[in-house]
C-alpha cells in the first residue's frame, strides 16, 4: 500500500512539472481500456488501504482512551497469547493480499492481451527524440505518434542508444525502451485527441526535453494521414531543397523522395508537425529559424550542430522548404 501512495505522490509531482507546458497531463484520465483496467485496480487498492488505515487507527485510538492509566484503575485484561486473536490478525491481511494478488494478475491479463488486428509501430528512442516507424505502412516519422481511434496499437519499444521510457500518462501505462531489445506495449486509444507525454527514464542532459505527443484521430482521418505520409511531400521551395541537400542537413535527416540518413529525425512531412526538438518549441517558421541557427542555445547538448553561417537567403529558403513539407 505504501507503494500505491508513493505512486500517487510521484504522479502528482511529475504531473505538476510536466503540466507546466501547454496541455493537461493526467494519469487518471486514461483514454485506453488498458489504462482503465489499471486505474480501476489502483482506485480499489486505495479504497482498501484507506479502510485498513481507518480500522487500525480507530482501534489504536479506542485502546488509548479506553485503557488509559487512571488512579485506582485496575490493570486491563491481558490478551497476550490469545490464539483466536493471533489467527484473526494473521489471516485477515493474508486474505487481503491474496485478493490483491488475484486482482492484479487479472488486470495484467487484460492489459497485456494481444489483438490480432493491431497496428504495429516501432518506437525507437534516441537521445533526445522519438522515432516512429510503421513497418506495415512504410512510414517513418518523429516525435508525434499518429494513431487511429478504436483500433488496437502494438508499440514495439526499443532504443538506439541508452535506456529511455515511453510514457504518455493518458495511455495509462508505460515501459522502458531498452537498447538491443524490443518490449511490446499494447494500447487502444478510444477518444480522439492530443496526448502529451515525455521520456520517463533519465537518459542524459536533455532527458527533460524528450517530450512526445500522441495524436489520435478517427479512422478516416488517420487513413488520410497515412495516404499523405506514404507519398513525398510536394516541394514548395526548390532553393530550400538545394540548401537542405548541399548544407549537410541530409547527412543526418531524411526526406522522402530526396534521401538522407536516419541519424536525426525524419523530416519528410515536417511542416505538418506541431513541435520542434522533441517538444522544446512549437513548430513555427521563427522558431525553426532560431533552431537551425543555434540549437545548442535552445537545447544544450542536442546532437544537432548549429548553422550560424547560413546566409539570410539560404536560411529563409531552408525554413520555407521545411515548413512547406506537409
Ligand atoms: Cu530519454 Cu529520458
Amino acid at each position: 500500500m505504501g507503494r500505491a501512495l508513493g505512486t500517487t505522490v510521484l504522479v502528482a509531482a511529475v504531473g505538476l512539472v510536466a503540466g507546466t507546458g501547454c496541455r493537461r497531463i493526467d494519469g487518471f484520465e486514461t483514454v485506453t481500456p488498458q489504462g482503465g483496467a489499471i486505474r480501476t485496480l489502483f482506485v480499489l487498492e486505495i479504497v482498501l488501504a484507506t479502510l485498513v488505515c481507518v480500522a487500525v487507527a480507530s482501534a489504536v485510538a479506542y485502546a488509548l482512551v479506553r485503557f488509559r492509566d487512571r488512579p485506582d484503575a485496575p490493570e486491563p485484561p491481558q490478551i497476550h497469547g490469545n490464539t483466536k486473536l493471533e489467527l484473526a490478525w494473521t489471516a485477515a491481511p493474508a486474505l487481503l493480499l491474496v485478493a490483491l494478488y488475484v486482482l492484479t494478475v487479472r488486470t495484467m491479463g487484460t492489459v497485456e492481451a494481444e489483438a490480432s488486428n493491431a497496428l504495429r509501430v516501432r518506437v525507437i528512442a534516441h537521445q533526445w527524440w522519438w522515432e516512429f516507424e510503421y513497418p506495415e505502412l512504410g512510414i517513418v516519422t518523429a516525435n508525434e505518434l499518429q494513431v487511429p481511434v478504436g483500433q488496437p496499437v502494438w508499440l514495439d519499444l526499443t532504443s538506439a542508444d541508452v535506456a529511455h521510457n515511453f510514457w504518455i500518462p493518458q495511455f495509462g501505462w508505460k515501459k522502458d525502451n531498452t537498447p538491443n531489445h524490443v518490449t511490446p506495449i499494447h494500447v487502444q486509444v478510444d477518444q480522439p485527441g492530443v496526448y502529451d507525454g515525455s521520456c520517463n527514464e533519465y537518459c542524459g542532459i536533455q532527458h527533460a526535453w524528450m517530450r512526445v505527443r500522441a495524436i489520435a484521430s478517427p479512422p478516416a482521418e488517420f487513413q488520410a494521414w497515412v495516404a499523405r505520409n506514404q507519398q513525398p511531400a510536394p516541394v514548395t521551395a526548390a532553393r530550400g531543397q538545394q540548401v537542405f541537400q548541399q548544407r549537410t542537413c541530409i547527412n543526418c535527416h531524411a526526406v522522402q523522395g530526396v534521401g538522407g540518413a536516419r541519424v536525426g529525425p525524419d523530416l519528410s512531412h515536417f511542416g505538418s508537425r506541431t513541435i520542434i526538438g522533441a517538444g522544446v518549441m512549437e513548430n513555427t517558421p521563427a522558431n525553426l529559424r532560431a533552431w537551425i541557427q543555434d540549437p545548442q542555445r535552445i537545447k544544450p547538448g542536442a546532437l544537432m550542430p548549429g548553422y550560424p553561417d547560413l546566409s539570410e537567403e539560404d536560411l529563409a529558403a531552408l525554413v520555407e522548404y521545411l515548413e512547406g513539407l506537409k
